[in-house]
């Protein structure tokens, strides 16, 4: 008997917002092209700010939250940070270990980063499940951040105005004594066509995607996912409060929520206002959602995640 709960949630976005009109005086666009191809209005770009400030503020906020939303909740119970992010500031030490010490978390926790691109906030969510299984301590700090902007290449239209930075936290908890679903499962599949952005040394370290592969990748995984889900956990779409999944374009979501007859309006959607920004995006969308008090307790919400690797990640949480 366990329950795998997210507790609290923050978010981080960088003060300089940039609009699809000033997207239009770098590139060779338009307002019209890309909100009719994604629903995307504005994004948030890095000036001041970077993956780990982000991820500072955001996973810090959920600490200030999981304060006032669990009496129990006390910061030495934090066993676990992860953080989950293809952008960190460093090669080495990971955004997890410098969000710990910001975070003033002591000695005693295991943190380190993911890259599963923009599955990396759902696995890092299945990792902090199954790590806390075999922990003493209760709670995890998981987050994804990140700085897009940093792999962008401005001259490309193709890619350019679709991502954005930004950074997404949960505070979770395995209580021992409570009972409640929680099923995440993860998959992937090695392509370094659709989806790639070379590293260290690499003559040009810019994303290059083909799109409308990813598109039907996309379309074709989260249902996939999303059925898994509820086939392994006995739920159908009218039991599911919210399905949340990774903002990468409102067209991809339109496609997919078609799909679950009579659900349709449980799709969140709020790519228009940050863009894609990937392993943060999930995060960000929780964080609205609990923020605006939509999700209550004893809520079931189901997330998916997919993105380059190629991979994808679905999971069903009870709030
Ligand atoms: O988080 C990772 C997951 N990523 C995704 O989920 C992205 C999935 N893919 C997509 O969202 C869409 O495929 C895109 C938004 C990237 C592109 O939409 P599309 O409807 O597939 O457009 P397209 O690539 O077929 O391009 C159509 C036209 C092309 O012009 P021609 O060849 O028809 O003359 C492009 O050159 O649109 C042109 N185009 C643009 N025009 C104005 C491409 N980008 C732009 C742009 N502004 N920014």
């Amino acid at each position: 008997m366990s329950l795998f709960q997210i507790v609290a949630t923050g978010r981080a976005l960088p003060a300089s917002k940039v609009t699809n009109e000033d997207m239009a005086k770098l590139v060779e666009t338009s307002d019209e092209w890309i909100k009719t191809r994604t629903g995307i209005s504005e994004r948030y770009f890095c000036k001041e700010e970077s993956c780990c400030s982000l991820a500072i503020k955001a996973a810090g906020e959920a600490v200030v939250r999981g304060f006032e939303r669990d009496a129990f909740f006390c910061k030495s119970d934090i066993g676990l940070v992860i953080a989950a992010t293809s952008t960190s500031d460093y090669v080495f030490p990971s955004t997890a270990c410098v969000v710990a010490k910001s975070l003033e978390l002591g000695t005693d926790v295991m943190s380190f980063d993911i890259n599963a691109a923009c599955s990396g906030f759902m696995y890092a969510l299945r990792t902090a499940k199954a790590l806390l299984e075999n922990m003493d301590k209760k709670y995890a700090l998981v987050v994804g951040s990140e700085q897009m902007s940093k792999l962008l290449d401005f001259t490309d239209r193709n890619t350019c105005v679709l991502f954005g930075d930004g950074s997404g936290a949960a505070l979770v908890k395995l209580d021992r004594e409570k009972d409640g679903i929680c099923y995440i499962n993860s998959f992937s599949e090695g392509n370094n066509e659709d989806l790639l952005c070379e590293g260290i040394g690499a003559k040009d370290n810019y994303l290059k995607m083909k799109g409308q592969s990813v598109f039907k990748f996309a379309v074709r995984v989260i249902k996939q996912s999303i059925d898994d889900v509820l086939e392994k956990t006995g739920l159908s779409i009218n039991d599911i409060d919210y399905v949340v999944c990774h903002q990468a374009n409102a067209r991809i979501i339109d496609h997919v929520k078609k799909q679950y007859e009579g659900g349709e309006h449980k799709f969140f959607q709020n790519v228009e206002k940050y863009a894609n920004t990937s392993a943060a995006s999930i995060g960000i969308a929780l964080d609205e959602l609990f923020v605006s008090g939509s999700i209550r307790e004893g809520m079931k919400i189901i997330c998916v995640g997919f993105g380059a690797g190629l991979t994808w990640s679905a999971g069903v949480f009870t709030t």
